[in-house]
């Protein structure tokens, strides 16, 4: 489907609330009958998901964001004359706040042509494609999909430069994760690059700390996945009876976030029929977050045939960005 808001802005949306609510009752009737109980990530963002995030990522424990903002802030004019893209796509694209540091320095070389804004969540991506067609005056083509499912949806044509930044690509597991980046490299061209975003292993308070905020900021954004189940699929959960547990995994390496029942009790979702009992202190898994090292993204990039050409951190070494082209 395709709509037009205004000249400079397309938005394709390839997820209608009709779609999401039958993938959200697919993923709820799967993930809360197994056991262990498990809730897919990509659920937290609606309107009320998304704003939890923005706050999140002003929170002072949350470093990613500020680290990545500063690779960005050092080396976006290199990225711009490495890519000379004629088009930023940007998967997982949210509000797209760091991306203008990206969209400036291709403005600045002259080569942008088109912004490609891609999300699952409708509202904040219109914000954001609004916003960025008007203060950059660029053709924006902003796609509403999954980019686990809709990827082959991506503009095409080009010189592009694929970002995929925020660590976002952590919370996938590593099978999907693995998925993901061959489908993402199969669709690139010769003169195509990808951006990416990793957040790095380091030690467990500060890692802890980062998803599990004194304000209760993620534990309102990790409670909120209840919410839009209880809005979607007309479900009863109290999301106050779940405590929020953010707990660093060193063998796996990475972030497990689950929501844990205070006391035994049942839900009823209405909308799929389902009755769900949670026993006293039982988790469900909804989040994992991975973190990375740098011979192991060069390692998953070149398992789907993209080699690292740079490879930069923040002066901490916090978080690292890599710059990758098809081999
Ligand atoms: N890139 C931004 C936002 C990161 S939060 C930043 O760096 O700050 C993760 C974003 O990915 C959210 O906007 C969320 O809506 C989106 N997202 C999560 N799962 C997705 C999926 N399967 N397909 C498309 N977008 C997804
Ligand atoms: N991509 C972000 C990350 O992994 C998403 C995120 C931040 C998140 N805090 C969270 C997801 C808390 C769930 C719960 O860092």
């Amino acid at each position: 489907m395709v709509t037009t808001d205004a000249s400079q802005v397309r938005v394709d949306v390839h997820l209608t609330p009709d779609t999401l609510a039958a993938a959200l009752a697919a993923d709820v009737r799967a993930g809360l009958g197994a056991a262990p109980k498990e809730l897919p990530p990509k659920w937290f963002y609606d309107d009320r998901g998304s704003e939890l995030f923005d706050a999140i990522t002003r929170l002072p424990e949350y470093y990613p964001t500020r680290a990545e903002r500063a690779v960005l802030m050092a080396r976006a004019g290199t990225i711009a004359a490495e890519t000379r893209a004629d088009t930023l796509v940007e998967l997982g694209s949210g509000t797209s706040e760091k991306t203008r540091l990206l969209l400036d320095a291709l403005t600045e070389a002259g080569s942008l042509r088109r912004f490609s804004p891609f999300d699952v969540s409708e509202a904040t991506l219109r914000g954001a494609a609004a916003a960025i067609s008007d203060e950059y005056g660029v053709t924006v083509h902003a796609v509403v999909g999954d980019f686990e499912r809709h990827l082959d949806r991506l503009p095409t044509g080009g010189r592009r430069l694929v970002a995929f930044l925020g660590g976002t690509i952590g919370n996938l597991a590593p099978p999907a994760r693995a998925a993901f980046l061959a489908e993402l490299a199969e669709g690139l061209g010769p003169d195509d690059a990808f951006l990416l975003g990793t957040d790095l292993v380091k030690d467990r308070d500060r890692l802890e700390a980062a998803y599990d905020d004194d304000a209760g900021v993620t534990a309102a954004f990790n409670r909120n996945v209840l919410h839009v189940i209880n809005d979607a699929l007309a479900a009863d959960f109290v999301p106050e009876r779940f405590d929020h547990v953010a707990r660093w995994d060193p063998d796996a390496a990475w972030i497990e976030m689950r929501l844990r029942s205070r006391e035994a009790h049942r839900v009823q979702i209405d909308g799929i029929g389902m009755t769900v009992g949670f026993g006293a202190g039982e988790e469900v898994r909804t989040e994992i977050s991975a973190k990375f090292t740098r011979p192991r993204v060069e390692q998953e990039l070149g398992a789907v045939g993209l080699t690292v050409r740079e490879w930069w951190t923040d002066p901490a070494g916090d978080f690292g960005v890599s710059l990758a082209t098809p081999s």
